[in-house]
């Protein structure tokens, strides 16, 4: 196992900046690097059937095999998608709004989510939005009560992205199974910094992707579909990389795979999965049990210190209610937060904000150093 010293390492911007904002871009690591020029010097050396086919697809599945792992999924159960967008779309196209026309969101999901689902309007889906009482959390039973025997799919995000509180899952599961409606996990903010495991929480769909904690790039994201379910459902978001035997090239009949691979659809980013599979595994060398524990203590320090200036903290207190950043509201509105965000910038510490707070999100290549440095710089801003 590294040391934490190595894990360091292996991000050359760590070493440069005070780099606390992985929630929103995971870096680039020496390994996602080396992976990135080996793709370039393949492309240079060769043509597509050994480029694609000897290399490209194997590196497409080690990313499968490893985010099925993170999220203690099979490989089978796991598709490989463009984004959580793309991949919550193909979800919507199989619902039958007709028998159960409700779609049970929260006020506080990311808002691509509200996006799909009020597309879905037009095929007769009504949406039904859970409030938050105080802008950092959703209660459980808010959500529960508006499931019912109309409800086709509970939308939920795990890990809220702009306080980090860490939705109580198993209940919603439970009730939206009872009433025989599916969930759908969004879990961008949790794969990789909280665990998780599909199977043992029963949801019926996770969707992921490896930019943020999985510090993987853009472009390769994940729709994980519990295996029962798979052969049952019949995406009208469909392409030649879902079906059975796309290099048969027959167009007369739709047959699609027996997998998730079902939801795949037209050809892969496939340069951005020697990035990805880079991430993942480093993420699974580093251990997601570990992380947590990590990150935990950093965040702990992040609201101890900005207890210490006076700052409003718009994250769960409680440890294990809180994801992998802490949300802190700084004086000025919008336009102040802007302004520290920017001269932290100027001094190389990189943050983000939303709405009239900030965003610190440390990692497991993170550690005290960082957020004593963010806050030295942060006391002579306010
Ligand atoms: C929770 C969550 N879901 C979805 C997205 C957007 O995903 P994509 O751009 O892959 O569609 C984000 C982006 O930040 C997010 O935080």
């Amino acid at each position: 196992m590294k040391s934490r010293a190595a894990f360091r390492d292996e991000f050359p911007v760590a070493g440069r900046r005070t780099y606390l904002i992985s929630a929103s871009l995971g870096p680039l690591s020496r390994r996602s690097r080396l992976l990135a020029e080996e793709h370039l010097d393949l492309w240079e050396k060769l043509g597509p059937e050994e480029l694609w086919f000897d290399h490209g697809f194997p590196r497409l599945e080690r990313c499968r095999s490893s985010f099925a792992r993170l999220i203690g999924a099979g490989p089978n159960e796991v598709a490989i998608i463009p984004s959580v967008s793309a991949g919550l779309s193909s979800i919507a196209s199989c619902l039958d709004f007709g028998p159960r026309p409700k779609v049970v969101l929260s006020a506080m999901d990311f808002p691509t989510n509200h996006h799909v689902w009020l597309a879905q309007r037009r095929r007769g889906a009504r949406l039904d939005v859970a409030p938050t009482s105080d802008g950092i959390g959703v209660e459980a039973g808010e959500i529960t009560g508006r499931i019912d025997g109309s409800t086709a799919i509970v939308n939920l995000n795990r890990v809220l992205y702009e306080s980090s509180w860490i939705m109580d899952t198993p209940p919603i599961v439970e009730a939206a199974h009872r009433h025989g409606a599916f969930v759908v996990l969004d879990d961008f903010h949790g794969t990789g910094i909280v665990p998780i495991d599909v199977h043992r929480l029963e949801v019926d769909f996770l969707l992921s992707g490896a930019l943020k904690w999985l510090c993987g790039g853009q472009g390769i994201a994940f729709l994980y579909v519990r295996e029962g379910l798979i052969e049952s459902l019949e995406p009208a978001v469909v392409g030649w990389f879902g079906t059975r035997d796309p290099f048969g090239f027959g167009r007369s009949e739709l047959e699609l795979r027996l997998d998730a691979r079902r939801f795949e659809t037209g050809t892969y980013a496939l340069p951005q999965a020697w990035t990805a599979s880079g991430g993942l595994e480093l993420i699974l060398e580093a251990g997601v049990e570990s992380i947590r524990a990590h990150s935990q203590s950093l965040t702990a320090e992040v609201i101890r210190r900005a207890d210490t200036l006076g700052l409003e903290v718009l994250s769960p207190l409680a440890a294990e209610r809180r994801g992998g950043l802490v949300r802190l509201r700084v004086p000025g509105g919008r336009a102040g937060a802007q302004r520290i965000l920017h001269a932290l910038l100027e001094r190389d510490v990189v943050l983000d904000a939303r709405g009239d707070a900030l965003r610190i999100s440390p990692h497991f290549f993170n550690d005290d150093t960082d957020i004593d440095r963010c806050f030295t710089e942060l006391r002579k801003l306010l």
